[in-house]
């Protein structure tokens, strides 16, 4: 156990710049959004200071709008695509211009509530916590325009699932007439048959061209998006994040920022029921531009989870994990292995991330579903043991997929073996 907690910190180290990581050298040269707040928990338990380094740093560059970028690119690097230039968000430290999942207040809480430097932690976590709830804010009056309950994506980049099935025929609505001619980056770094396809990639430039084109104005990007999906994974990671800092801001003392962040909770838990579909036994993704749910078994209706949803709803979600296990050897695959769109290495459409896994299991065990928990917890080590610290893997012969030597594989590693 030991010598894997080593290699997993030797892997953050390698990653580490200083004051933020890069998810992994070459693919992705920057700090990324959702990756630094994962592997923050993975710094503290060897280094708080720098794990709440990682997070200022991220929060530095929240825009004033409250919303955090999904990339900083500190440093120029001509090894990714797209760069600072196709953005154009016209930042002095260039950023893009959406979001990602807003895993940071569920990570602070943690890091926090785990602290042994306890005044380090109240002193950060105290300056961290109005910027959070500010991020959080910028989500229900932005990306749920008409009061809701749940946000949407407009790109798919924000979920973090890029390639996901459930984006399929939303995506088919997003033009590519006009995108400019680009070269992509990523398919010099890691197989192509792993990665999203060229289709894909134009209409992830063509929607980043579109808002571009609108000054990356948040009051309008929502409604001119042709892609707006209400994805249930995406806001139970905000849900979750929401209810932890309204424990962490009762601590400290931050009564106000507590009862809007539990206000913002509750609203959403109620209304993400509306995406549970008896027939699959999971919750599913809504198209809003249509108004539909989309018939897609994918694992964001799995990492629901996440969020205190209600206990025999998470018995139901773990029933159905049951179900998926029963068609590959390792959970939980990114998509359900007997739909016709799985494709066991590309990606988001099959392959297994130990950081969904975390989440998955995390809620799964505080709702009671321990015996699920745990054999995921033993898959994500099974699957490093054979794989090393990979960005995926194959949900049927653990093949190690996309960037190898990955920071937040690692963090996770180093959670799960704490
Ligand atoms: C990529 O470039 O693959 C990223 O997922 C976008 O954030």
């Amino acid at each position: 156990t030991q010598q894997i907690i080593d290699q997993a910190k030797a892997v953050m180290r390698k990653n580490d710049h200083g004051t933020y990581t890069v998810p992994t050298h070459g693919l992705y040269p920057f700090q990324w959004n959702w990756d630094s707040a994962l592997s923050a928990l993975g710094f503290a338990h060897f280094d708080e200071a720098r794990a709440w380094t990682e997070i200022e740093t991220l929060f530095a560059h929240q825009w004033d709008d409250g919303m955090v970028p999904h990339i900083i690119f500190h440093k120029h690097d001509d090894g990714y695509f797209p760069g600072p230039e196709v953005w154009g968000t016209g930042r002095e430290v260039p950023t893009s211009g959406i979001t990602q999942p807003p895993v940071a207040g569920f990570a602070v809480r943690r890091i926090f509530d785990r602290a042994r430097d306890k005044e380090l932690a109240a002193a950060k976590a105290r300056t961290l916590l109005p910027l959070i709830h500010a991020w959080h804010q910028w989500f229900f009056s932005n990306r749920d325009p008409k009061g809701t309950g749940l946000v949407a994506i407009i790109h798919p980049w924000e979920s973090g699932r890029d390639n996901s099935v459930d984006w399929d025929t939303a995506f088919e609505r997003v033009p590519t007439d006009g995108v400019q001619p680009f070269t992509r980056r990523d398919t010099s770094h890691a197989n192509p048959a792993h990665r999203p396809t060229d289709e894909q990639y134009k209409r992830y430039i063509w929607l980043v061209e579109k808002f571009r084109s609108l000054g990356w104005d948040n009051s309008k990007l929502h409604d001119a998006s042709p892609f707006q999906i209400v994805d249930p994974g995406f806001n139970a990671i905000l849900i979750r994040s929401c209810s932890d800092l309204a424990v962490l801001a009762e601590t400290l003392g931050e009564t106000e920022i507590a009862a809007q962040s539990q206000a913002m909770a509750d609203k959403a838990i109620e209304a993400i029921e509306t995406l549970w579909s008896d027939a699959r036994g999971q919750y599913l993704c809504f198209d809003r531009s249509v108004g539909a749910l989309v018939d897609s078994p994918s694992i964001g209706g799995i990492l629901a989870a996440f969020a205190p949803i209600p206990k025999a709803r998470a018995k139901a979600v773990s029933d159905r994990i049951e179900v998926l296990a029963a068609s590959c050897n390792f959970l939980v695959p990114s998509h359900d292995p007997t739909a016709p769109e799985f494709d066991a290495l590309r990606y988001w459409r099959g392959p297994i991330w130990l950081i969904v896994n975390y989440m998955i299991a995390d809620g799964l065990e505080c709702a009671g579903q321990t015996a699920m928990a745990d054999r995921i917890n033993r898959d994500c080590l099974r699957l490093i043991e054979l794989g090393g610290f990979a960005e995926y893997y194959g949900p049927i012969n653990a093949e190690p997929c996309g960037g190898d030597a990955f920071t937040w594989t690692a963090a996770m590693v180093i959670e799960i073996l704490n």
